[in-house]
């Protein structure tokens, strides 16, 4: 088995996992990490993965994100290996970052367009995964409406396969985002408040947030109607409540969630206006808030519903930073699974 803890391997960003242990433990845990080996061949969920892992993941990135601000954007990592993005669901932020991501790595890249697709004719998911690979494809990165789509995939092919959102169960590239943009601007993941706010019934983002964040010592509490977040969630690991004032004052982190309109075939709340009301982080609100609290979406936002347009582009906003971080996790992501034969 390669070890993947070449130059692409920085020590941990400054404060992070470690912000009050002694030196000798700062030294022992970066030791550890040195010595660690990536052993997966495929990215299904966060729910999965060790602290381990996920530090793993995140040194790696810190590694891969100088890349993007060099004049020329690209590293030979996987030259000679193929990327196929295999969407059955729209996306603008996490198809684009794959394709670059992999185009950085100087891996080749193919675009399936399942609409436009000989899926429209009849043909099972198997039969096409199954003949894509019959083209030498090394990777495919999937997203799919059902979830499991991604595991059963790995049924069918003996290649790299990473979940990029699999209906409500998981989309753990996002959450690797979510954290290592938490890890940037506030040095630590371990002890801080993340706020939840939303659709958490149908959310694969706040899942992989709570797998991962949760492993990593972060305290999550999810916010949202009763319809949207039951209480059963408490079961998950998670806080549950369905009064934002109540918890805004605590928070480090506020990572707002879209309403899912797509996947909700009943009315969930009366109207818009009340759920902007009760759970819209508006600028009044957000003045409730620590000064340095950090305001996060994984897009698309419903402008005007949970996120006002001022709260978004303000000061606190890092919803841009967290797509930029996809590039760095994405390349991470690729890159250490196909060290993996
Ligand atoms: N965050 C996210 O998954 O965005 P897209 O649906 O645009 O990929």
């Amino acid at each position: 088995m390669k070890k993947t803890t070449a130059q692409n391997e920085p020590p941990l960003p400054s404060g992070a996992s470690q912000a009050k242990a002694t030196p000798a433990a700062q030294a022992s845990s970066a030791r550890k990490e040195k010595e660690f080996v990536w052993k997966r061949r495929h990215l299904l969920g966060l729910e999965d993965l060790s602290a381990e892992e996920l530090w793993h993941i995140l040194n790696t990135a810190k590694g891969f994100q100088p890349v993007s601000t060099r004049s020329i954007k690209k590293v030979p990592a996987l030259r000679g290996r193929v990327v196929v993005n295999l969407f059955f669901e729209d996306s603008t932020r996490t198809r684009t970052s794959f394709t670059l991501a992999a185009q950085r790595l100087s891996a080749d890249v193919l675009e399936f367009n399942a609409s436009r697709s000989s899926v429209s004719k009849g043909e099972s998911l198997r039969d096409t995964v199954r003949n894509i690979e019959a083209m030498g494809v090394d990777t495919f990165v999937i997203r799919h409406s059902a979830a499991g789509a991604p595991h059963y995939i790995t049924r069918c092919t003996d290649r790299h396969v990473v979940n990029a959102g699999d209906g409500q169960h998981e989309h753990p590239t996002q959450g690797l985002i979510d954290i290592f943009t938490i890890l940037e601007r506030k040095g630590r993941i371990e002890g801080l408040n993340v706020v939840i706010v939303g659709d958490i019934a149908h959310s694969r983002v706040a899942r992989s947030n709570l797998w991962g964040l949760t492993k990593l010592g972060a305290n999550v509490t999810f916010v949202g109607p009763t319809t949207l977040v039951p209480k059963s969630f408490e079961q998950l690991g998670a806080k549950v409540s369905h009064n934002l004032d109540a918890v805004l004052k605590d928070a480090d982190v506020i990572n707002m969630l879209r309403v899912q309109r797509e996947r909700i075939a009943s009315q969930v709340f009366p109207s818009t206006q009340e759920y902007v009301r009760l759970f819209g982080l508006t600028r009044e609100r957000l003045a409730k808030a620590k000064p340095d609290v950090l305001i996060m979406h994984p897009g698309p936002i419903n402008r005007g519903v949970e996120l006002a347009s001022e709260v978004a582009d303000g000061p606190n906003s890092s919803i841009l930073r967290q797509v930029s971080n996809g590039l760095a996790i994405r390349m991470a992501v690729l890159f250490l699974l196909n060290q993996v034969p």
